[in-house]
């Protein structure tokens, strides 16, 4: 017989609110993510502008909100100028972050226009690394100000005469790391964020900051970096960034499954850290997280194969960091997105890093289809099912071990309010036993059984690729079934599973 999860609902257990913010993505200026992902220009389906519509309609379909720009270890040699004015005339250069060539024949005009045409809010990211408060400020008076300057007239000739409105800003990237150009000390760092940042606030005082987190959690300076930082910037800033990525180590599933558990103990560290820092500055203020890159990433494979270093080898748009994601990955990503929405009240923003080709949900061959990996399923169904407000869900599940974090519950779940509607999010991440579902819902009006759906494979290695597109899809045959004010399901191994709830009519009335 199958263990018993059991899990209780209560629209009491207020988590807080679900902000769209939290299904933000990433497009970085890295491998194929623009050129001959979202923008290839003489491709079938490509608009007037060179946009690919099959990409647009799936990046529709994904349900991102905000989308980071434009990177990433790209931002921190960027020159925001070189990407605006006639395509023609723009300068092309080496990227050293990727060892690649930059044509630049899409910036910051481009990339809006093709985000409002996904219904997308664009998140600039300001080089900190080998550029400062200076640049920041010309790329913010460039992109927001309202009023006649030389550079709002130059945005006009560029076509764009109103300000884009950018509401959310990076001060650079990723800067305690060692791989970042312009790597800086905590305190160096803190420094230049808080110059930064008040410049910034004089310009535009409506803007929302992020400061640089650590690179990881693995960072030797992990939490003293964040300290550091936030005692420059605390009064200056929005959010402090986390950025996390996992994969399968060594053929260790079980704790491979077990991610979300380390993004738990992350956010909360952090959030231990930022309201640290608060109570010692005595300030009323609180500081939220920004985790604006998320993702299964198997970096041991760039590390090891991809990586391009050659003295003469500095190619545009390279084939990098094109995972290709199985239904385990898929499942760790809903469970992800699982412990991201049970912290909605201290993370404000997310971006799944990264959009189109590198690391994405999304794929494409250049002149060929588009198509989607596994890992777009659970963001797609709980960007669109999550919202209203985060409930805790009372978990009370079956444990087993794992290498890595030990025991851990097999099933994690989250749950959302919005009106009459109700969505669950559950993940069974056992690797090899299936685990009975039996949600309690007794403490919301009666309830109807909407839709449902689930990521399971007998196979959980099984992609999607070029060959067989669809060869991984959800499906909506999960066996759930409400009776009275409780759910039962049978949840698979190594699964993933959505469920829609409604406020049964006969309650309204
Ligand atoms: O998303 C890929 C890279 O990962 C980003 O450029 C960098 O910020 C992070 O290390």
């Amino acid at each position: 017989m199958p263990a018993t999860a059991r899990i209780r609902i209560d629209p009491a257990f207020v988590v807080g609110e679900v902000r769209r913010e939290l299904f933000g993505s990433f497009v970085e200026h890295l491998g194929r993510a623009v050129y001959t992902g979202v923008y290839e220009p003489g491709h079938p389906t490509a608009d007037a502008r060179g946009f690919r519509r099959d990409v647009i309609d799936l990046v529709r379909e994904l349900g991102v909100s905000t989308v980071r720009y434009p990177g990433g270890n790209f931002v921190s040699g960027y020159r925001w100028e070189d990407g605006v004015g006639p395509v023609a005339e723009r300068p092309h250069r080496l990227d050293l972050a990727w060892h690649s060539t930059e044509t630049n024949e899409v910036g910051l005009h481009e990339f809006a226009s093709w985000l409002s045409e996904v219904g997308g809010e664009l998140m600039l990211a300001v080089n900190l690394g080998t550029r400062g408060v200076e640049e920041a400020l010309d790329l913010l008076e460039y992109a927001n100000a309202p009023v006649s300057t030389t550079l709002t007239a130059r945005r006009a000739e560029n076509g764009h005469p109103d300000p884009f409105a950018v509401r959310m800003w990076c001060l650079g990237n990723e800067m305690d790391g060692p791989w970042q150009l312009g790597h800086r000390s905590a305190d160096d760092y803190g420094k230049l964020a808080a110059e930064t940042a008040r410049a910034m606030r004089q310009l535009d005082p409506g803007i929302r900051l992020v400061a640089c987190g650590s690179s990881s959690s693995s960072m030797p300076t992990f939490g003293a970096w964040e300290r550091t930082v936030l005692t420059h910037t605390y009064e200056l800033v929005d959010y402090i960034s986390c950025h996390a990525y996992w994969q399968e180590h060594d053929g260790d599933l079980a704790s491979f499954l077990a991610s979300g558990q380390d993004m738990d103990r992350f956010i909360e560290r952090v959030v231990a850290t930022a309201d640290a820092v608060g109570a010692e500055l005595q300030s009323d203020k609180r500081i939220d997280i920004s985790f604006d890159e998320w993702n299964v990433w198997y970096n041991d494979r760039f590390e090891n194969t991809d990586k391009i270093t050659a003295l003469d080898d500095w190619p545009v748009a390279p084939r990098l960091l094109e995972d290709v994601y199985t239904v385990a990955d898929a499942v760790v990503v809903g469970a992800l997105l699982i412990s991201l929405v049970n912290h909605a009240d201290r993370v404000a923003a997310a971006s799944l890093a990264q959009l189109v080709n590198v690391i994405a949900p999304i794929m494409t061959e250049p002149g060929g289809p588009a198509w989607r990996q596994t890992t777009f399923f659970p963001f797609a169904a709980t960007s669109r099912l999550a919202r209203g407000t985060a409930l805790r869900a009372v978990v009370d599940a079956p444990r087993h071990a794992t290498p890595r974090w030990g025991e851990v519950d097999s099933v994690v779940a989250a749950a959302t309010r919005d009106g009459d509607a109700t969505a669950v999010f559950l993940v069974n991440r056992h690797p090899t036993e299936a685990i009975e579902l039996e949600l309690d819902l007794r403490s919301l009006p009666p309830q109807r059984l909407v839709g449902s759906t689930a990521l399971h494979d007998a196979d959980p290695y099984a992609v999607n690729s070029l060959a067989e597109p669809d060869r991984v899809v959800p499906s909506a045959d999960t066996g759930a079934a409400l009776r009275g004010s409780v759910l039962r399901a049978t949840l698979p191994p190594v699964s993933w599973t959505a469920l829609e709830l409604r406020d049964a009519r006969e309650a309204v009335r």
